[in-house]
């Protein structure tokens, strides 16, 4: 049986107290929706841990800066709430867009310093969304964890900064990326790929683990990344926006992996923007 989607915040609020009250743990899933396996893992995650598990489904207007990628965002609650129920989830929160920004709405929650970089620089406003939306799911639901996929991995430190400096009493938990067998990085946008741009997408995690391999050797970014720039590009990638290697912690740049580091790539293929990153160690 699908689990109960609830629109409205009245009824989420009647169900987390009464769980609250049976001193159950109350998980969250926060999603926008077209679930995929890497959705699923988070949500088999939250179960592990969690006597009770919320997905939120919403597609949040305020985290896309492009009018045209907000309109072809897949839209499919009906098929998410059945790949849901091997997970026995315990409710889908799919809120009424008025319980999210009702008439009126004027706060943004805005992170600065991590937020700068990489996506931040690329998509102006696009954390601010983030941040805001996910402060306003933490507090509707109540949750006492919270499941983020490290291929967002920039999102991920932006949410547990926010949940920290606002006191909101939730831990944000990292999961590992989910990749198709091909290394691609599991995401919603891939269903917008032809099968020539799946087979490009899927050389960015080839040439992305070969540098890391050498980075693992102490040898310098700097020297590095260049070759890796042109390879992407030798493989169909149209724009390379960013290739970095960045400390897991804090996202500062380095120049060599001489601390748990993370290298982080953004590039176009076949008219569709992907990000991916992997940890590289220190050695
Ligand atoms: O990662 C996503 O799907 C979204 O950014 C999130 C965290 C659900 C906020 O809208």
């Amino acid at each position: 049986m699908t689990a109960p989607i609830l629109r409205r915040l009245a009824v989420l609020r009647a169900l987390t107290h009464e769980w609250h009250k049976q001193g159950e743990v109350i998980g969250v899933v926060p999603t926008m929706g077209a679930l995929h396996q890497g959705h699923l893992s988070l949500a088999e995650a939250a179960k592990a841990a969690c006597e009770r598990v919320i997905v939120t489904i919403f597609v949040n207007p305020k985290q896309f800066n492009n009018p045209e990628d907000l309109a072809n965002y897949p839209r499919t609650e009906q098929d998410d709430a059945k790949k849901l129920v091997p997970y026995d989830v315990d409710a889908i929160y799919v809120p009424a867009p008025d319980e999210i920004y009702p008439e009126g709405f004027a706060t943004t929650v805005s992170v600065s310093g991590l937020t700068d970089v990489m996506e931040g620089e690329f998509r102006p406003g696009h954390f601010d969304g983030v941040a805001t939306v996910v402060a306003k799911l933490f507090l509707q639901t109540q949750a006492d964890r919270a499941y983020f996929g490290e291929k967002d991995y920039q999102q991920l430190m932006i949410v547990r900064r926010m949940a920290r400096d606002l006191d909101i009493p939730i831990e944000v938990v990292g999961c590992p990326t989910i990749r198709e067998a091909s290394g691609l990085a599991m995401s919603s946008r891939n269903q917008r790929l032809s099968n020539k741009g799946l087979a490009i997408a899927a050389e960015k995690h080839r040439i992305m683990r070969a540098l890391v391999q050498a980075l693992e050797k102490g040898e310098a970014f700097g020297a590095l990344a260049p070759q890796a720039q042109a390879d992407l590009l030798t493989a169909g990638f149209s724009n390379v926006e960013y290739l970095q290697l960045r400390c897991a912690e804090t996202l500062e740049p380095l120049t060599h992996a001489n601390r748990p580091a993370r290298l982080f790539a953004a590039a176009w293929a076949d008219g569709v923007r992907l990000i991916d990153n992997l940890s590289v160690s220190s050695g």
